[in-house]
Parts: C-alpha cells; sequence; structure tokens
C-alpha cells in the first residue's frame, strides 16, 4: 500500500530528538527528503541511517540565515524537481534552563532564540512559499509547543518566539490558502527522546508533566509527532489549516 507521503518532496528543517522521527516516519510514508540541521554529522548520521539511496539527501542548514534556508529549498527544486512540504522543526531553547524571570533574563538570550524561532520560522516561510506555489500548493508544518499558551515562570523568550510561530503560521494559512499553501502547528508536551538521557531537564519539568498529563502511562515519543506531522503534509490533510494541534497527551487543552 502507498504511503501517506508517496513520492512528496519535503524539507525537515531541524533534527534531533525529534526530527530524527520526523525524518523515519516521512521516509517510511514515502517521500522524498531534503533534511538539515546545524550540526551536519548529525544531518549525514540520518541520512545513513534512513538509507534510501535516492530519495533522500542531507545538508547542513542554519534556518536563520537567509542564504542557507535558500540554498535547502533550491537543492529540494534541483534534486525532485518540486516541493510539497516543509516541517519546520528547529529550536533555540537558550533560556530553557536559566532559572530567572524576565526581570533577570539576559537581553541577548532574549535576541537569540527570538532570531532563531521567530525570525528563522519566517525566513523558512518566505522561501519555501514560492517555491511551493510553483509547485501546484503544499504544506507547511511547525513544531510549536504547549508553552506557546502555557504561563511558567521561565524560559519566557522560548515561550514567546513559541507564539510567535503560531502567528506567523496562522499567517501563511490565511494570505496564501488562495494559492494552495497549508500551514499548521504542533504543539507537543513533553516528548521524551535520547537527549533528555543524557541531559537532565530541569527540576520539576518531567514532575509537573506527569502531573498535568490526562494520559498517565508514558510521555510523548517522537513518532506521536510524526504521526500527525505525516497526516498534515499529506492529502488526507488538505481541509485542515490554520490549526495548532496538541499533542500531549491532556497536559494542555482548549475549548
Ligand atoms: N522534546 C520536547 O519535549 C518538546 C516539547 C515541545 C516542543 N518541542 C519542540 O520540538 C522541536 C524539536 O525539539 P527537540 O526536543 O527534538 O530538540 P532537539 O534539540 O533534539 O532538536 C532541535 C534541533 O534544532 C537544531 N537547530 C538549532 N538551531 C538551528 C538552526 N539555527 N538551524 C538549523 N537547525 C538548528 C539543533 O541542532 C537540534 O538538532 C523544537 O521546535 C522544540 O521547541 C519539543
Amino acid at each position: 500500500m502507498a504511503g501517506l507521503l508517496e513520492n512528496k518532496v519535503v524539507i525537515v528543517a531541524g533534527l534531533g530528538g525529534i526530527g530524527n522521527g520526523l525524518a523515519r516516519r516521512f521516509a517510511d510514508e514515502g517521500a522524498l527528503l531534503i533534511l538539515g540541521d546545524l550540526d551536519a554529522d548529525l544531518v549525514s548520521g540520518v541520512v545513513a541511517d534512513i538509507d534510501r539511496p535516492g530519495r533522500i539527501r542531507g545538508v547542513p542548514l542554519d534556518g536563520a540565515d537567509e542564504d542557507s534556508v535558500a540554498a535547502i529549498v533550491k537543492l529540494a527544486v534541483d534534486t525532485f524537481g518540486r516541493l510539497d512540504g516543509m516541517h519546520v522543526n528547529f529550536a533555540n531553547t537558550a533560556d530553557a534552563y536559566l532559572p530567572g524571570g524576565v526581570v533577570e533574563l539576559p537581553l541577548e538570550v532574549f535576541d537569540d532564540v527570538m532570531r532563531v524561532n521567530a525570525r528563522g520560522f519566517v525566513i523558512c516561510a518566505k522561501h519555501t512559499i514560492p517555491a511551493m506555489i510553483d509547485s501546484g500548493g503544499g504544506s507547511i508544518v511547525f513544531t510549536a509547543s504547549a508553552d506557546a499558551y502555557n504561563a511558567a515562570s521561565t524560559r519566557v523568550s522560548y515561550q514567546m518566539s513559541k507564539a510567535a510561530e503560531l502567528a506567523l503560521m496562522r499567517h501563511i494559512a490565511r494570505r496564501y490558502g488562495p494559492k494552495g499553501i497549508r500551514a499548521n502547528a504542533i504543539a507537543p508536551g513533553l516528548i521524551w527522546h535520547y537527549k533528555f538521557d543524557e541531559q537532565p531537564m530541569p527540576d520539576g519539568v518531567v514532575d509537573q508533566a506527569r502531573a498535568r498529563q490526562m494520559i498517565k502511562s508514558r510521555f510523548g515519543a517522537p513518532d506521536d509527532v510524526a504521526a500527525l506531522a505525516a497526516l498534515l503534509l499529506s492529502d488526507d490533510g488538505s481541509f485542515i489549516t490554520a490549526q495548532t494541534i496538541s499533542v500531549d497527551g491532556g497536559l494542555t487543552f482548549r475549548p
């Protein structure tokens, strides 16, 4: 049976804990993939691991740099002749582990988080939308966060940047929907992956998530996010746009 993304040309911007899972799932669903991340070794490792010669390419990417984003979009079009989707998944989490609030926040940390998460997502949208319109339409998916509408006492830069991503997503959906572009965001709760085994999370985050989740048996896994992302990038998701969809075991809910 054909996969959800059979021969769709998709860029994944940002690998790592969740991103590696996105790449694997999209490949399994039949996508033709271009993968990018700041970490060049990570990119080549994932490409080798998925091992689909002729169907997947990787390139070092700085998603906050316009030339770098333009280059990955060009690579997709030059390699596969079109662009059908992009999942923008990277994040700068520079204030995630800082104990302070806005009063203590070093402004250079705020600027850097916004530069990557808010401005970087703008750059990705700016360069992928025209290529997708030229291809007859397409789908953009952002990995945002439950933190976009949380009220936490720390990581205010990260929270603000994730809220900015949602505003951008809605703008794209409204403005470019008539040209065949869909845009949606996934708001994960705690998605457990290999990095958390290496670097523990700040005090209280894990316990808080466990306490607030409605599903108690486990935390999220990268494939929980990837399963939804594949749907949103696929033709089965063709009537879904301008949505923020939570994948968080009931950590948050909105009427
Ligand atoms: N894991 C969770 O519990 C969780 C929860 C909510 C939201 N998220 C979101 O999910 C996404 C993935 O997070 P993760 O947990 O897998 O973290 P991660 O650190 O494993 O992945 C982030 C990746 O982004 C890359 N990156 C950073 N800056 C970049 C740039 N300028 N250009 C290109 N790549 C860059 C990093 O190299 C890294 O590989 C992020 O957007 C994060 O905010 C994660």
